[in-house]
């Protein structure tokens, strides 16, 4: 798969080309990225790419021409592909989105500053806009890195076997359980016996208890789309009737009470 990505910050997105799974990724030739910087696209003096908006008001807006000419030099792939403008206005970023978007041979994300892009590039060259969420941030580059980084996630070949099954385990909307690893105790807290137990079947269960009662405190709204069996039905009718114990409810408000950071050192 690749992604094009035009920006006025290129050096931005070392952050992602250079470091962990995604930069392995480009590395093995497994995702492609491709930065495209908006100012080599300009006409005037300075590489300027913005201007003061038509009626007046604050701020700058990114003029259209340097944009349409770095979208015109970025090569065509074979397969389908689209063309993303982020922007705080668009449809919100969901594990669903990032799915149909792995299945596109090419990416091309529109990074927007200051007060937005002339609305003719979103009317005439954009198939779809995105948002990470209801916040404003101060450019669309790090909206971009999200993108590529939950995308390239789910591109055969991107994360390892093991990393793929636990994939699918977010498939069915339900939050993750709690994980632990040595050592048994820590400042006198100890792993929960039974993932000492070797007991897979219970380990099972206790995992899945933990992953529905995390999501049924923290998200419900989530439980109404998860695919849950018979089994994931009765645990729920019967967390519903318990007060809360989960761990992570218990763990946060122990950390809040005891742990000093000062005492890491
Ligand atoms: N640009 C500024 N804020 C944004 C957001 N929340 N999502 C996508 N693009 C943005």
């Amino acid at each position: 798969m690749r992604f094009d990505i035009l920006t006025i910050f290129p050096d931005m997105f070392a952050a992602l080309t250079r470091f962990g799974i995604v930069g392995q990724a480009v590395k093995g030739g497994k995702i492609e990225i491709n930065v495209v910087n908006i100012r080599d696209f300009s006409d005037k003096p300075h590489f300027m790419t913005d201007d003061r908006p038509y009626g007046g008001g604050e701020g700058m807006v990114m003029k259209p021409e340097p944009i349409v000419r770095a979208l015109q030099s970025i090569p065509k792939v074979p397969g389908n592909r689209k063309v993303i403008l982020l922007t705080p206005q668009g449809q919100l970023l969901e594990q669903s989105l990032a799915r149909s978007l792995g299945t596109l041979a090419q990416l091309i994300l529109v990074c927007g500053r200051y007060e937005g892009v002339d609305e003719r590039i979103r009317s005439r060259y954009v198939d779809m806009e995105v948002s990470i969420g209801d916040y404003i941030l101060t450019g669309g580059e790090i909206p971009a890195m999200v993108i590529v980084d939950a995308v390239s996630r789910l591109v055969p070949g991107v994360l390892g076997s093991e990393r793929s099954a636990l994939e699918e385990s977010f498939e069915d909307s339900l939050l993750e359980y709690p994980q632990y690893t040595r050592p048994p105790i820590f400042q006198g807290e100890s792993v929960p016996s039974i993932l000492l137990s070797g007991d897979h079947g219970k380990i099972r269960i206790w995992r899945r208890t933990q992953s529905l009662q995390k999501t049924l405190e923290r998200r419900p709204d989530l439980l109404k789309r998860a695919s849950l069996s018979e089994e994931d039905r009765a645990i729920l009718e019967e967390l519903k009737q318990r007060p809360s114990t989960s761990a992570t409810t218990a763990g946060r408000s122990k950390s809040h009470d005891t742990n000093d950071l000062d005492g890491l050192a």
